[in-house]
């Protein structure tokens, strides 16, 4: 991917569906793409609509409804709030809108229906974005992988641990039933990862998912061990509590939000229910001027923290493993393990979330290249993520019903 104009076309015009903690993610990779222009966003909060009038100039709504029909817009990027995506997304789609859809998709495979049939039935593109997979260290990793240097795919295994359950929460995050918990949250980033470099078609799921912090009343850790169709294995490890965090193992790179002492008192502030967490959400947010409890700034400040190579570690470690070979992340890159030694593959990153997912928008519309992460990709993934709770409530392997290959005209 260059940062260079786009020869001969078109830069999409894009509405920004929600102007949350997300979006402060995506709005600055929007910004800087080749590939889009950001043209119009959509909140219930007045203070975010100004902000975006104000830093990008273009229109603002007060519904999503509105910025659906605005005639001027080409791709809605939908980040509002779990519970909302299939609505949004089917409302864009009615509206002729191409979509861009965060994770997780929706909140049942039911949901992701409707939205797949929506997007089939207006013949606009949807794209099931904003996972890790999509970061420049995964998809240097699935070159390799596709390279087939190293011989068959024999197995996955990735571990992340994080601050997620002490960060600023609302009700509806901590609501199993809205999407909250960990399992729809941060799930999806492991599920595609392991999905894009293993092909796609997973076969079976047997999982638990804890709920071990009372504060917290929502899924916060899981262990899973999913089967591709072929045989091979491989393995998703969670941990949201905050105690060990996978960046102590990937040279202090990775997305955590709290330094230690920070952890402690956060910690301590949510067993005495003296941190008040919505408020503390908002300061977070798109448009919000105040600093929250723990002396961040905004979501982006937190980004900052891990500086200019905020891609790679970003979702714990990784590994993969093939007859001949293993391949990781490693402090620049990638490290590649084969039968001569070790080498390291350096990865350019850190250009902005979102990039991607605009990119692969734009050729998907621009000269019909296929979407990877479509739909039908996203709906395979939101089941995974389905069949780990069910999984652990039932004790039981759970085989999966939704699963779909990478295009065949995909390339690594
Ligand atoms: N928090 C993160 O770091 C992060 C990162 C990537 C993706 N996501 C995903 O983004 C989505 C939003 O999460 P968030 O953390 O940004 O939440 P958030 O609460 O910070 O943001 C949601 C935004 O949507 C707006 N909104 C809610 N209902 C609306 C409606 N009916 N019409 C218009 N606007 C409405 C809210 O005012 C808010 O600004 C979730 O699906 C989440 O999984 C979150």
């Amino acid at each position: 991917m260059t940062d260079g104009p786009v020869p001969g076309q078109l830069r999409l015009r894009l509405g920004m569906a929600g102007l949350g903690v997300a979006s402060t993610y995506v709005l600055p990779g929007a910004e800087r793409s080749p590939h889009a222009e950001l043209v119009a966003a959509a909140d219930l909060r007045r203070s975010a609509l100004d902000a975006f009038a104000a830093k990008f100039g273009g229109r603002t709504y007060g519904s999503i409804r509105e910025l659906c029909a605005d005639p001027e817009v080409d791709v809605v990027w939908i980040a509002t709030p779990n519970q909302l995506h299939c609505e949004h997304t089917v409302m864009a789609a009615e509206h002729g809108k191409h979509v861009i859809c965060t994770k997780p998709m929706a909140l049942d495979v039911a949901e992701c229906e409707r939205m797949c049939l929506a997007a089939e039935r207006n013949g606009v593109k949807l794209l099931c974005g904003q996972t890790y997979s999509m970061s420049p260290d995964i998809q240097a990793m699935w070159r390799v992988a596709a390279s087939g240097e190293l011989g068959r795919l024999i197995a996955i295994n990735t571990w992340l641990y994080t601050d997620w359950l002490l960060k600023p929460r609302v009700a509806e995050e901590l609501d199993e039933a809205l999407g909250g918990g960990v399992v729809y949250r941060h799930a999806p980033h492991l599920i595609d990862t392991v999905r894009l470099l293993g092909g796609g078609r997973l076969r079976s799921v047997r999982a638990t998912a804890g709920r071990w912090m009372k504060e917290r009343p929502c899924p916060g850790n899981f262990s899973a061990y999913l089967e591709f169709e072929d045989g091979t294995p491989a393995t998703i490890v969670y941990n949201g509590y905050g105690y060990f965090d996978t960046s102590e193992l990937t040279w202090g790179i990775g997305n955590r939000m709290y330094s230690d002492d920070e952890r402690v008192r956060v910690r301590r502030g949510l067993r005495r229910g003296e941190i008040n967490t919505e408020d503390a959400k908002e300061t977070m947010r798109f448009g919000a001027a105040a600093a929250d409890p723990a002396g961040r700034g905004s979501a982006q400040d937190a980004v900052k923290t891990v500086g200019t190579r905020a891609h790679i570690g970003w979702f714990g470690i990784t590994v993969a493993s093939f007859e001949r070979g293993d391949i990781r992340q490693s402090p620049n890159g990638l490290y590649v393990y084969g039968d001569e030694g070790r080498r390291e593959i350096p990865v350019e990153g850190g250009r902005g979330v979102g990039m991607l997912e605009l990119k692969e928008m734009h050729e998907a519309i621009v000269s019909g290249a296929p979407i990877i992460h479509d739909g039908r990709w996203g709906m395979a993934t939101l089941e995974v993520g389905s069949a780990i709770i069910q999984s652990g409530r039932e004790r039981r392997e759970v085989m999966l019903t939704h699963q779909c290959a990478l295009p065949s005209e995909a390339r690594a």
